[in-house]
């Protein structure tokens, strides 16, 4: 403040505009943000906007940058609005990185010192997008999952009420079919309830300490009855002496039985399968000593293609083959996020014609 009675400092700076306090503000704005006058001049672009659409937007006409109908729609509608309210539209831009998808806002601004114009703001909302498609290919799926078993149950019911309701014969080899069909949908719904779970505490780590040897020779045993029917040779190669990892028992059950299942199942043709357990000292991404688990078969193996999509809900290679064996393709997708809750890692690897392997590393502490 002046002292009383002295003349006010002379100053040769401009005066400041709406524009500048404007653009002192939006410059700090993650966002990118455009302000564009009545006569469809940019004005005004924050350096996100210059990120977005390129650099020395400031003086060039909107329409050089907003040229998709939709957005320059958008764009007249709210110029010729009243302040304050708000036009939307949707804004595809393809980079190298891939597409990237906007919801344009263009919001009509009050007039102020001179200034007549609209705020233009875009804000990615390709997650938003992703998230809500991956929820209708996952209802999809569902619905596609269950109806497959519930068409031969309600086929297999009218043909016992009809044709075939003297027959007994048939009668038992189509109850057997449909008993078949309905386990197919218990393990499907169980298999979804086991998902949601685990997403449901996937940041709970687990805490009680489980022996990874012990698990795998437990669900080895359970598994005794496919293993002899696969004529399999199952071998268990560990060198761990009883380490043990904190660890979720029925978690890591889960895990080894899905992983000996499918190596038995996809693998089976090489005639036999490896587990090896070993700790390491260390090992990439891990903290700490690690625990690995690997299960490795001779079988036809897996394409390069599919294999970064193998732990995705419903994925099969084969899904003829997979739902033939009983399989949903949601095994994989379990074990992943099993291994994510304890911290660890999923490695797979596989060539056509050698076979697969599959290993989860576990951190010890
Ligand atoms: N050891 C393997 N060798 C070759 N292909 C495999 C192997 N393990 C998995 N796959 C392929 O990965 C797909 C997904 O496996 P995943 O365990 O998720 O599902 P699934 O076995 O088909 O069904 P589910 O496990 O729910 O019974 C399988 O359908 C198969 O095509
Ligand atoms: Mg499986």
């Amino acid at each position: 403040m002046s002292p009383a009675g002295a003349a006010p400092p002379v100053t040769t700076a401009a005066p400041v505009t709406a524009l500048d306090q404007a653009r002192v503000l939006l410059t700090g704005l993650p966002e990118p943000v455009l302000l564009v006058d009545d006569d469809k001049r940019i004005r005004l672009a924050n350096p996100a906007a210059a990120e977005l659409l390129g650099p020395a937007l400031e003086g060039q006409g909107a329409l050089l940058v907003i040229r998709q109908p939709e957005q320059v729609a958008a764009l007249e509608r709210a110029l010729s609005g009243s302040p304050g309210e708000r036009q939307e539209a949707r804004l595809l831009l393809t980079t190298a990185a891939g597409e990237t998808i906007y919801r344009m806002v263009v919001h009509r601004l009050a007039e102020a010192h001179g200034l007549r114009g609209v705020l233009i703001s875009f804000l990615d909302i390709s997650h938003v997008e992703e998230a809500e498609q991956m929820r209708r290919d996952f209802v999809a799926n569902v619905s596609h999952e269950l109806r497959s078993p519930l068409t031969v149950l309600s086929g297999f019911i009218e043909t016992l009420q009809g044709p075939a309701r003297d027959d007994a014969s048939a009668r038992e080899r189509f109850l057997a079919i449909m008993a078949q069909e309905a386990r197919r949908m218990n393990r499907l719904v169980s298999d979804l309830l086991s998902l949601s779970r685990l997403e449901a505490n996937e940041r709970i780590r687990p805490r009680e300490r489980v022996v990874p040897a012990e698990v795998l020779r437990a669900t080895v045993a359970a598994l005794r009855p496919l293993i002899e029917d696969s004529g399999i040779q199952l071998e268990i190669d560990d060198a761990t002496a009883e380490a043990s990892v904190p660890g979720d028992r029925d978690q890591l059950v889960q895990v080894f039985h899905n992983l000996v299942e499918n190596a038995i199942k996809y693998g089976g043709a090489g005639g036999r399968v490896t587990v090896t357990l070993r700790t390491h000292p260390r090992w990439p991404g891990i903290l700490g000593e690690a625990l690995s688990v690997c299960v490795a078969d001779a079988g036809e193996g897996v394409d390069p293609i599919h294999l970064p999509r193998l732990t995705e809900r419903f994925y099969r290679v084969d899904s003829h083959r997979s739902r033939q064996m009983g399989g949903t393709g949601l095994g994989l997708a379990i074990v992943k996020h099993i291994v994510n809750r304890h911290r660890g890692r999923l490695a797979i690897d596989s060539e056509r014609g050698r076979g697969s392997r599959f290993t989860v590393i576990l951190p010890r502490g």
